[in-house]
């Protein structure tokens, strides 16, 4: 099953659907660093790192699905973030992509903020042009912890799809949802290592004493983030630094702070509580790694979407069998 990956990034999605048994004939991103990481793990996947208003689609028209998470950084969040941000209308450039591609599936990935009354117009654009398309959908905001996830993310998902009924994956996760202490424990004894993003960045000494005094959960006022808790999953590992006052994200990876020690989480913690593996290497300066494992979905619930799609299209086959 081949599909085109739209907003690549650093691959999240990407390594989810490949695990789910899927190939992308093409990868889109517009962030030379995202691309050099994808390209670095995946030598051969095609990845064209241009903006998606220049890309043509029409040489990959009739592959199976269409899949990606447009970006998401105006889209407001408790009243915050430009209604007016450009970036909110590529979802435009997505559906675009959509018709010249005509695939039997799309799968859309964004921020819960978008079923937001105040962000309601681009979710019922995205409605409007899937059913225009042809496509029947189902969404809904999924947590990630439900999917094997070390985290609560809520995520948006629309899964668009032509010849057969729309439906979301069902939750993975068995029993109890995992944990912090079962994703990163073992990194905390494991010397500092730049060759798999794990080195510690360096903090005052007054700050790694207030945040040696926080308890498990507890929120550092200043740095407005929480100190993990082990035996439970972790808070959202975010791309940026929140907001500024004009609503635009702030820069910087601000990872939450380590469960045991007085420190920010590592990059490659960062990226085991969003379920990329260890080989999986962020490409970049260390904030640009932290950005791209911010932004990504969560290698483990990209593998549920892509498993569900896969089987949604395996029924459509048979329902094209059953007409035929
Ligand atoms: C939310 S991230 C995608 C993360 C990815 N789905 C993953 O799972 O790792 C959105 C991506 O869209 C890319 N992007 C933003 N504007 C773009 C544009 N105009 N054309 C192409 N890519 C763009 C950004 O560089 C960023 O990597």
């Amino acid at each position: 099953m081949r599909y085109v990956s739209l907003f690549s990034g650093g691959g999240g999605l990407d390594l989810g659907f490949e695990r789910a048994g899927w190939e992308p004939v093409v990868c889109v991103d517009n962030d030379p660093i995202s691309c050099e990481t994808l390209s670095f793990n995946r030598p051969n996947w095609n990845v064209v790192c241009d903006d998606i208003r220049n890309f043509d689609a029409t040489p990959y028209a009739g592959v199976d699905a269409v899949v990606g998470g447009p970006p998401c950084q105006g889209f407001s969040t408790a009243g915050k973030g430009n209604p007016k941000d450009p970036r909110n209308f590529l979802w435009k450039e997505y559906m675009r992509v959509v018709s010249e591609v005509r695939p039997r599936a799309v799968v859309i990935e964004n921020v819960s903020a978008l079923t937001h009354r105040r962000n309601g117009d681009h979710l019922s654009g995205i409605m409007d042009a899937l059913e225009e398309q042809g496509y029947t959908f189902a969404y809904g905001v999924l947590n990630a912890a439900d999917y094997g996830v070390p985290q609560g993310r809520r995520r948006l998902i629309v899964i668009g799809i032509r010849d057969a009924e729309a439906s979301l994956p069902n939750p993975t996760t068995a029993t109890s949802q995992p944990t912090v202490g079962e994703a990163i424990g073992d990194l905390a004894e494991r010397a500092y290592d730049p060759a798999i993003n794990h080195v510690a960045n360096r903090h005052a000494t007054h700050v790694a004493e207030r945040w040696d005094k926080l308890a498990p959960g507890e929120v550092d006022p200043n740095y407005r983030r929480s100190r993990l808790d082990a035996s439970k999953p972790s808070m959202t590992i975010r791309a940026g630094g929140g907001y500024g006052p004009n609503g635009d994200h702030l820069g910087g990876f601000h990872p939450p702070i380590h469960p045991t020690l007085p420190r920010q989480l590592t990059v490659r913690e960062a990226a085991r509580i969003q379920t990329f593996p260890d080989e999986w290497i962020l490409r970049g300066p260390k904030t640009i790694q932290g950005r791209q494992i911010g932004n990504a979905v969560p290698v483990n619930l990209a593998a549920a979407i892509g498993t569900h799609l896969a089987d949604l299209l395996g029924k459509s086959v048979r329902l094209e069998e059953e007409a035929a």
